[in-house]
């Protein structure tokens, strides 16, 4: 045996699996495809639940994340030409978000796993993955031998291919959208998120600091990003997020980075085939408009950290064979939540009756505060016990 944890992949669920393992003690190896600087560059997702900031303080890497991080304690639903607040918050007993890009957490892992002497191989991407033998091969011939393997590579990784098709059950939707995705230098026009309804699609106002914003808009799933200039970008934001008053404008700055991101609701079940364990994106997919893709790859990975503990310090092997189940409660949870608010948000084709089935979901969302605090609870996590 070359280690007792093989980790394909160094996203956030790679790193994070690979960081609380080395703080058990426990043995492992991050292989990841990329190079170091590609993953460090790599811009997502940017919301953090309350539970994912939690872990990352606990465990001694949220130093920059408590400095940086941007707390909100609601959003803002805009449709019709007027913003209303979620007070999340107040609604859920005090929790909240924390606005913090996903490559900042990708950073300051790799670097907690650097700085304990822990290996992580950067451009050692795995061809091929034995489930029974705990085998993974690699890059030009290398060959890792484990007794457990964890499939942390993403949606396009090769851990699921590695599961036997008829030992998989695939639940699957694309959506008839993307979205389309900037950065730019311009200082946030709201302290808090804006998700935005309108007649011409969807749009979405976030941050990731006092000078620099993230938006997005609702675009054709085939739309080629070079059909979009600086400047239709911003005249379509700004015609999406225009409040009838007209006291809103978006303030705009230089584009330095966009991008085009596939909408899709998927789960591959179960998460477990024999010594293969998947979590984070290579099992599940959800559209990203509930901001829990990154949440969802973190919880299903203290799940399985904690199954590992139990099994390495007594050979109690329950954790592990409860994994799948109790990450897909959750799982399924978010997918629903995400599907909704997305079906709830974009624009889906024109159909008038659907469009006023939408008015009157997000009329009730915001009018009702029993619907506000199950849209509240939802969005800022629930305790990993919970779920
Ligand atoms: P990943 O972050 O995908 O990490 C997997 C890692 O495995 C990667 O570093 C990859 O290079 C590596 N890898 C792949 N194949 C191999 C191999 N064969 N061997 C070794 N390593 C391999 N979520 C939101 O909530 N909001 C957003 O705005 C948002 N935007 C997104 C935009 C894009 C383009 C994408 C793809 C996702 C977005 N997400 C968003 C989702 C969120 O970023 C993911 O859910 C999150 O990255 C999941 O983390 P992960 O570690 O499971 O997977
Ligand atoms: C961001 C991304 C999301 O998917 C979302 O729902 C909210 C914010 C972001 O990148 O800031």
């Amino acid at each position: 045996m070359d280690t007792q944890v093989g980790i394909v992949g160094a996203g956030p669920a790679g790193l994070l699996l690979a960081h609380l393992l080395g703080r058990a003690g426990i043995d492992c190896v991050v292989l990841e495809a990329r190079s170091r600087d590609y993953v460090e560059q790599r811009v997502r997702a940017g919301v953090l639940e309350q539970g994912t900031v939690d872990v990352l303080t606990e465990t001694g890497v949220g130093d920059r994340l408590q400095r940086e991080g941007m707390v909100h304690h609601g959003i803002e639903l805009r449709f019709g030409g007027e913003g209303h607040r979620i007070a999340m918050s107040e609604l859920t007993g005090g929790r909240a978000i924390t606005v913090y890009g996903q490559q900042e957490v990708v950073k300051d892992l790799i670097a907690a796993r650097l700085d304990a002497g822990g290996p992580l191989e950067f451009e050692a991407g795995a061809t091929e993955i034995d489930p029974s033998g705990g085998v993974v091969r690699y890059g030009d011939g290398g060959e890792l031998r484990c007794a457990i393997v964890a499939g942390c590579d993403g949606f396009h990784g090769v851990a699921r291919a590695a599961v036997p098709e008829a030992a998989l059950t695939v639940y699957e939707r694309e959506y008839p959208f993307a979205w389309l995705g900037i950065l730019a230098r311009a200082a946030p026009s709201s302290e808090e998120l804006i998700y935005t309804h309108h007649e011409r699609g969807f749009a979405l106002h976030s941050m990731r600091s006092h000078e620099v914003t993230r938006n997005y808009l609702q675009v054709a799933p085939d739309e080629d990003v070079e059909a979009w200039p600086d400047e239709r970008i911003w005249e379509e934001l700004q015609t999406r997020m225009a409040l009838a008053d007209g006291s809103f404008t978006l303030d705009e700055g230089e584009i330095f980075e966009k991008g085009i991101a596939p909408m899709r609701s998927f789960v591959a079940e179960p998460m477990r085939h024999d010594r293969l364990f998947l979590a984070g994106d290579a099992a599940h997919i959800v559209p990203a408009t509930g901001a829990k893709g990154l949440n969802l790859a973190v919880a299903d990975v203290r799940v399985l950290a904690r199954g590992l503990r139990a099994f390495f310090a007594h050979g109690d092997e329950a954790g592990l064979d409860a994994y799948s189940e109790r990450c897909l409660r959750r799982v399924w949870r978010v997918q629903h939540f995400s599907w909704w608010m997305t079906q709830m948000l974009h624009r889906t084709g024109g159909d008038p009756f659907e469009a006023q089935l939408q008015r009157s979901q997000l009329d009730y969302v915001v009018r009702s505060r029993a619907a506000a605090t199950s849209l509240a609870e939802n969005y800022v996590g629930t305790e990993l016990e919970d779920a």
